[in-house]
């Protein structure tokens, strides 16, 4: 270690522990206090809490790499390879474009007036009625209807998709329990049975397997694309959803400004991503020695980049605990940033502000009870909310 490089401070702040993972806000603070790279002394690896850090970080692909797997647990990184997010290069390059595909903004304004049907019927159905589960019954609605849809994923199965999803993030973590390894092979068994015989006609998952047959990817390509839409696009988009009524329900001047200014939509869209970041941290390990504001990352460190931390970062935004609509939350971190970046962010947002326009559009009034906070060890979000959709009229 040269004179100039500062020690890297050590914590013993664990992540993982149940009230970190259901209320982590404190924690990060701590963190990003305590310096911009953290030794977690629990887990054995680096974490980079400060928004600027993780951005850069997340640029740096050659340096820090996601073939090694972006999870801790040997059963999360393990399938690497044929994965989208755990490869690098070539590799991740030649998956990202067949995943793609059919997720660029053009392709998805097609499907979106169906998707604003969809849930204004379904909220149509829940004004009146009394306090309901919005998770359960709004959250979750467009993400595993319309979405199983759009991949042409068979009826039979895909009702299991959300817990297999869940229990996919969970098992991110270095410890995890049988139930959740029981789901994802079961999840795997599921993709198993997949062709171009059982999949919807028309649907991204048969244009997939006619690729695949006409010698323009591999199989084992378009199963990985396929495996892509489902897993990391159901509880992600479910929870953020989740997080977006609360926040707006607890901030009736900020629905009432909503409601009067609709075209603040696709704004207040990005605030809830950024305030209330689903995906809570991936990993990396570094290729060779990195640098953070002075301390030094040795090669082949494992290092635990805190996207939730990130876009609370008060070196970055002011009062970033406030959910406020009116801010510019564009460079948010919550999908990410470089070649990894969310490829579904285009499709996650059109479902978030058809979900948001049918609101406005009903005219209601939107009161939140307390929401029971869930401990995945990948995603931070509520596992219920009670919600009423009242009458203005
Ligand atoms: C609010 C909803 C969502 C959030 C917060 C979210 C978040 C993220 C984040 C943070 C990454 C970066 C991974 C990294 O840095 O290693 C990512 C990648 C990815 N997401 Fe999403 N996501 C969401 C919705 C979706 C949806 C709807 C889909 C699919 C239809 C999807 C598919 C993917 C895929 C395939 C990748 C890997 C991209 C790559 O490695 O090149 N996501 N997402």
């Amino acid at each position: 270690m040269s004179a100039d490089q500062a020690k890297i401070p050590v914590s013993t702040i664990d992540v993982f522990s149940d009230e970190s993972l259901r209320h982590p806000f404190k924690d990060y603070r701590v963190l990003r206090d305590t310096g911009a790279v953290v030794m977690l002394e629990r887990l054995g690896v680096y974490a980079i809490p400060r928004f600027g850090d993780v951005r850069d970080a997340l640029r740096l692909p050659d340096r820090l790499l996601s073939g090694e797997g972006v999870g801790f647990s040997d059963v999360f990184n393990t399938p690497r390879g044929m994965n989208v997010i755990q490869s690098d290069g070539d590799m991740h390059r030649r998956l990202r474009n067949v995943v793609v595909r059919p997720l660029t903004p053009a392709q998805l304004k097609a499907a979106r007036p169906q998707f604003k049907q969809m849930i204004s019927m379904r909220i149509g159905t829940l004004i009146g009625q009394g306090s309901f589960d919005a998770m359960a019954v709004l959250a979750s609605y467009l993400p595993v209807e319309a979405v199983a849809h759009l991949v042409g994923l068979p009826e039979k199965g895909r009702e299991r998709m959300l817990e297999w999803a869940a229990a996919t993030f969970n098992l991110i973590a270095p410890e995890h329990d049988e139930a959740d390894l029981n789901s994802l092979a079961q999840a795997r068994d599921f993709m198993a049975t997949l062709n171009i015989d059982v999949v919807s006609k028309g649907s991204w998952a048969e244009q997939l397997f006619a690729a695949a047959r006409d010698g323009k990817l591999t199989e084992a390509e378009a199963l990985a694309a396929i495996s892509a839409y489902i897993l990391p696009s159901l509880d992600t988009t479910i929870l953020a959803m989740g997080h977006l009524l609360a926040n707006l329900a607890n901030a009736p001047e900020q629905w009432a400004l909503l409601r009067a200014e609709p075209e603040r939509i696709p704004g207040a869209v990005l605030e809830g991503v950024r305030h209330s970041s689903v995906i809570r941290w991936f990993s990396r390990v570094t290729a060779e020695d990195h640098e953070v504001d002075g301390y030094q990352i040795p090669a082949g460190a494992r290092v635990m980049l805190l996207y939730g931390s990130a876009n609370r970062d008060e070196r970055h935004y002011s009062e970033p605990d406030r959910f406020d609509i009116r801010r510019d939350a564009r460079d948010h971190l919550a999908w990410g940033t470089g070649p990894h970046m969310c490829a579904g962010m285009h499709l996650a947002r059109m479902e978030m502000e058809v979900l948001l326009e049918a609101l406005v559009e009903h005219d209601v009034t939107l009161h939140a009870g307390v929401p029971e906070l869930g401990t995945n060890s990948g995603l931070y979000g509520f596992t219920s909310l009670p919600l009423e959709l009242g009458r203005r009229w």
